[in-house]
């Protein structure tokens, strides 16, 4: 095993230890709502988000724990994101993770519900993890999640991509459906991890912003390809999602080798972001290798 793959194993035990604990200690007034949580959570999610968080951390000197409260908030976040964008209102997927969707395997009310829960849970995690951190950096982190994942993050993006299925987007547009969409909580990892070890606003933090805005457009032009090239079997969604709803993706606009050729050169500026990092950076170096030639 690699360097890195044992670094995404390690991360992936860490958060969902930290998450099975935390979920354990909630009372269970409705089972049928918690046994849809669980199941929306703990279903085999590559913990992208949170390795990031951890990366980060390293890279600015820290322990992985030290950042527990965001790594954990913000898989919970993608998680809600994940059985939403798979309602038959948005994506009308029924694969997810190779299991069925959320609002396949219970109902859709559940579904929406798994979301509104996960999400609130979130926040209820971010503030009540890491005790140690001041409660004025644990302010920034709470405004920076809230705002990646609202109406100026992931859920405009959503909004966008929802409103040109169907219409012929410029490159542009698909660019700013992307960047919210994806781009806007895996920034979040970057911020609210330098924000809890206090680097809010340093030279190392721009830094890692830049790193973070060419890595999140890299994800989802990664995860376009993967929709065309990838196996359902591999992905663990079902190929060719995106082609049958008539989705705008970096493939249907540039074909698929200018795709590849931009996830490549987002993935140079994001390791060229990290110039002002030594050694203490390699982890999100290999992150940003990983991204865009990762099989799901
Ligand atoms: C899928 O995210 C949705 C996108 C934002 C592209 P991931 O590829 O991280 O999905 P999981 O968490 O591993 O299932
Ligand atoms: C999802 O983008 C972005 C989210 C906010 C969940 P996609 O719709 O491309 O993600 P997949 O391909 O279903 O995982
Ligand atoms: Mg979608
Ligand atoms: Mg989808
Ligand atoms: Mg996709």
């Amino acid at each position: 095993m690699t360097n890195i793959q044992s670094f995404f194993r390690q991360s992936q035990e860490q958060v969902e230890h930290l998450l099975k604990i935390e979920l354990a200690r909630h009372s269970n007034i409705s089972s049928h709502l918690n046994e849809a949580i669980h199941y929306s959570i703990f279903n085999g999610g590559k913990r992208f988000r949170p390795s990031l968080c951890y990366a980060t951390a390293i890279a600015l000197g820290a322990s992985a724990g030290k950042v527990s409260c965001a790594a954990a908030a913000i898989e919970l976040i993608h998680c809600y994101s994940l059985v939403h964008d798979d309602l038959p209102a948005i994506d009308n997927d029924d694969l997810r993770r190779g299991k069925p969707t959320c609002h396949k395997a219970f109902d859709e009310a559940t579904a929406i519900l798994v979301g509104d829960a996960l999400q609130a849970y979130s926040f209820e995690l971010l503030i009540s993890l890491n005790p140690e951190i001041p409660a004025a950096h644990k302010l920034q982190m709470t405004l920076s999640l809230a705002k990646a994942c609202g109406f100026e993050g992931m859920a405009a993006g959503q909004a966008l991509d929802i409103a040109s299925t169907n219409q012929i987007c410029s490159l542009d547009q698909l660019e700013t459906i992307h960047r919210f969409k994806t781009g806007k909580i895996i920034s979040a990892c970057i911020d609210l991890s330098a924000q809890a070890l206090a680097f809010e606003g340093s030279k190392q933090h721009q830094a890692l912003q830049c790193y973070a805005q060419a890595l999140g457009l890299a994800f989802q032009v990664k995860d376009d390809i993967l929709d065309i090239e990838g196996s359902t079997e591999t992905l663990g969604k079902n190929k060719g999602a995106d082609q049958l709803l008539n989705k705008n993706t970096y493939p249907s606009l540039l074909g698929l080798i200018a795709a590849k050729e931009k996830a490549e050169q987002l993935n140079q500026k994001a390791i060229a972001a990290l110039e002002i990092f030594g050694s203490e950076a390699d982890l999100l170096r290999d992150i940003s290798h990983y991204v865009i030639h990762r099989e799901n």
